[in-house]
């Protein structure tokens, strides 16, 4: 029987690029498009964030890390899904919206037009709030890495506007959008905490930890200073660490400052140096860091980590060869993916006693967006869902929802190849669940068949079809991260 050759890629670039048009309108809608059903039990409010404008006032971005903030909310109740996206209003959104032209330069190289001349040395930071959303406390919070958070009203996500945090973070301190939380922290008697982290770059850098209740009362704060520049994006943590993964970067402004360069281009990849991994210890009085090394790579994201023992820690991430550095002659729509590097679930296990690290390939196929039972973070596990390519080895853009059983190493896929592209999935527990994959996942599909997005819900127990897809009216630009809070 003839074989039929596969085509060779599972996408266009053509389908790729329109799901990074601008969505200039904010909208709120039930949703009324529906096949099949949603569960009767999926109750609360699911909130994406992610760049809502590729431009400004038409000026194309020169990343899409540039753009705006644009919040999404799904509210889940009885079997019904109500819409709303708004922009978070921040201080300089604002400003451009009045000046109806760019006034700010985008860290990852977006440039005011007029040259070198226009940028130079202009050194403002423009917080874009468009990285991740949270509920936590009483708050609901934008969250982008290199400033505070900004403040949203839950019901209608209205921008209610920066947020220290009740007084915890000072004038200049950062806050992460890549928090994680303690389900049962020993710090907060065995109830939930959120801990997450903020750098402030130098010669030496600064990580500063921060741990949180429930009611967002801060439990405790702490520094640890390292050698170089920090590029860390996201950390993981266990009942007793925090971790974190110092890819080896070099940083040199000057280009920055004179204007020929975004911040984010002025970003050295030294695969000569290994990678740091920083351990710090979050019972008090906190002293005992731990710095392991591994060889050099690159990582956005982790997926989980957990202690075996009190000498052996296993640290699961996304790790790249090298880091893909900002081409700023070229647009990021004009992508070769063939020519990146992929990233690929890795397990480090981290030998304290011995000081040695060692990793394995988990999978080769090219992922990102992890997502896990959050009862289980910092803890043993056994399940990941993630974004992953339609191949099972070449680079390209993320099409399907991996599901990967790390005990059998089984995995299962669903492809929204060759028109639909996707985002980071959610995984959100059954009511009475009977198991660490008994729940609905959620995740955010563009349609570049139909130029509009689609929500669609997994059982995360079998996801070999969907159990429900939600039609927008519109597309949503691809987004980065988002939460679920049960509260509607
Ligand atoms: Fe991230």
């Amino acid at each position: 029987m003839q074989q039929l050759e596969k085509p060779s890629l599972s996408y266009s670039l053509s389908d790729w690029r329109q799901g990074y048009e601008s969505q200039y309108q904010e909208r709120e809608y039930l949703i009324d498009d529906i096949e099949g059903e949603i569960p009767l039990d999926l109750s609360g409010t699911l909130y994406r964030n992610g760049p809502g404008l590729l431009d400004v006032h038409g000026t194309p971005l020169q990343h899409p890390f540039d753009g705006d903030g644009m919040i999404c909310a799904f509210t889940f109740d009885n079997g019904s899904c109500f819409f709303r996206n708004r922009f978070v209003q921040t201080k300089e959104y604002l400003e451009e919206q009045k000046a109806g032209k760019m006034l700010y330069r985008g860290v990852f190289g977006s440039q005011k037009p007029g040259g070198w001349l226009a940028n130079l040395f202009d050194m403002r930071i423009k917080n874009i709030a468009n990285t991740n959303v949270l509920y936590w406390g009483d708050k609901l919070l934008a969250l982008w890495e290199a400033a505070h958070p900004y403040r949203l009203n839950p019901e209608n996500l209205a921008t209610i506007g920066l947020d220290d945090l009740d007084g915890v973070l000072q004038k200049g301190d950062v806050f992460s959008a890549h928090p994680r939380i303690d389900r049962t922290s020993q710090f907060n008697h065995g109830k939930p905490s959120l801990v997450n982290f903020g750098i402030k770059q130098g010669v030496s850098s600064t990580i500063t930890i921060y741990e949180f209740d429930e009611l967002g009362k801060i439990i405790q704060k702490y520094s640890h200073e390292t050698k170089g520049f920090c590029f860390i994006h996201d950390f993981v943590i266990t009942p007793n660490y925090c971790i974190l993964f110092q890819n080896p970067t070099t940083y040199n402004p000057l280009p920055f400052i004179f204007g020929l360069r975004g911040a984010g281009e002025c970003l050295d990849f030294d695969n000569s140096k290994p990678t740091k991994i920083i351990l710090i210890p979050r019972n008090t009085p906190h002293e005992k860091v731990i710095t392991l090394e591994a060889s050099a790579g690159f990582i956005f994201h982790h997926s989980n980590a957990f202690e075996i023992n009190r000498e052996e820690i296993v640290v699961d991430s996304i790790c790249y060869e090298q880091l893909s550095q900002i081409d700023p002659d070229n647009s990021y729509k004009e992508v070769d993916f063939d020519k990146l590097a992929p990233g690929q679930l890795w397990r480090f296990k981290l030998n304290l006693a011995t000081q040695k690290v060692t990793k394995e390939l988990i999978n080769q196929r090219c992922v990102e967006f992890p997502s896990i039972h959050p009862d289980n973070v910092g803890r043993d596990y056994r399940y990941i869902f993630i974004g992953a390519t339609d191949h099972p080895t070449k680079n390209a853009p993320l099409q399907a929802l991996l599901k990967l059983d790390l005990e059998t190493k089984q995995e299962q896929l669903y492809s929204f190849a060759p028109k639909g592209f996707v985002s980071e999935p959610v995984f959100v527990p059954k009511n009475n669940a009977s198991g660490e994959d008994d729940g609905w996942v959620l995740m955010l599909v563009y349609d570049s068949r139909h130029h509009r997005s689609d929500l669609v819900i997994f059982d995360g127990k079998d996801i070999s079809q969907p159990v429900a897809t939600l039609h927008l009216k519109q597309h949503i630009p691809y987004g980065l991260h988002g939460s679920f809070h049960s509260a509607k």
